[in-house]
């Protein structure tokens, strides 16, 4: 894989930035947000904080927000994968995140404020691509043992749900999750902590 593949991948997450993915069934759902997200360019280009309506996203589903230019995927984990990413803790390399890959605050193998609500960076740790969004159990492709979680095309890496890299993949560290916090149930805002932290 050349850097010029990598830097392919960047860009079709450039041109596909202001998208919002939605898990298999429920794109339709998803339309809503892009309104909710989207700041000034000039506000965006300063690296202002994004706030995201949560409200509406489907169990499963993952939509993107852009937050300094990168995809910042929000995920709404069913129990099922949360179970899942517990069952992985000696699949991955590091299960309780102690590299810094996070604020402080987040904590544990959700790697999230709220299990329920995974955020998470959508840049692979190797050399920057976008990992896709792989939530379904078992899929002919990536075998089996597949519980859910990210694939990264560009040299394979897998990381689970909790955006934790398995062993022996191309990827050194977990994905990086974020900076932010809960205004309230509905409402997140990325690049900003919690008022306590
Ligand atoms: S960029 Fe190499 S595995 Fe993701």
């Amino acid at each position: 894989m050349s850097n010029g593949d990598v830097s392919q991948g960047r860009r079709r997450f450039l041109i596909g930035a202001t998208s919002v993915v939605g898990g298999v069934g429920v794109v339709g759902a998803a339309v809503p947000f892009v309104a909710s997200w989207n700041p000034s360019a000039k506000a965006e280009a300063a690296g202002a904080p994004v706030t995201v309506n949560v409200s509406k996203i489907e169990p499963g589903q993952q939509i993107t927000a852009e937050w300094r230019g990168k995809p910042v995927w929000i995920v709404r984990r069913t129990e099922q994968m949360l179970e899942n990413i517990e069952k992985l803790n000696d699949e991955v390399k590091d299960p309780q995140s102690e590299a810094p890959q996070q604020p402080q605050y987040i904590e544990g193998i959700y790697r999230s404020i709220k299990p329920e609500f995974a955020v998470i960076v959508g840049l692979c740790t190797h050399l920057g691509c976008v990992p896709s969004y792989r939530p379904e159990v078992a899929p002919a492709d990536l075998g089996e043992d597949w519980l859910g979680g990210f694939f990264c095309p560009c040299h394979g890496s897998h990381y689970d749900l909790a955006g934790r890299v398995y062993q022996a993949q191309p990827a050194p560290l977990n994905l990086e999750v974020p900076p932010y916090r809960f205004d309230d149930d509905a409402t997140l805002t990325i690049g900003l902590d919690p008022e306590a932290a």
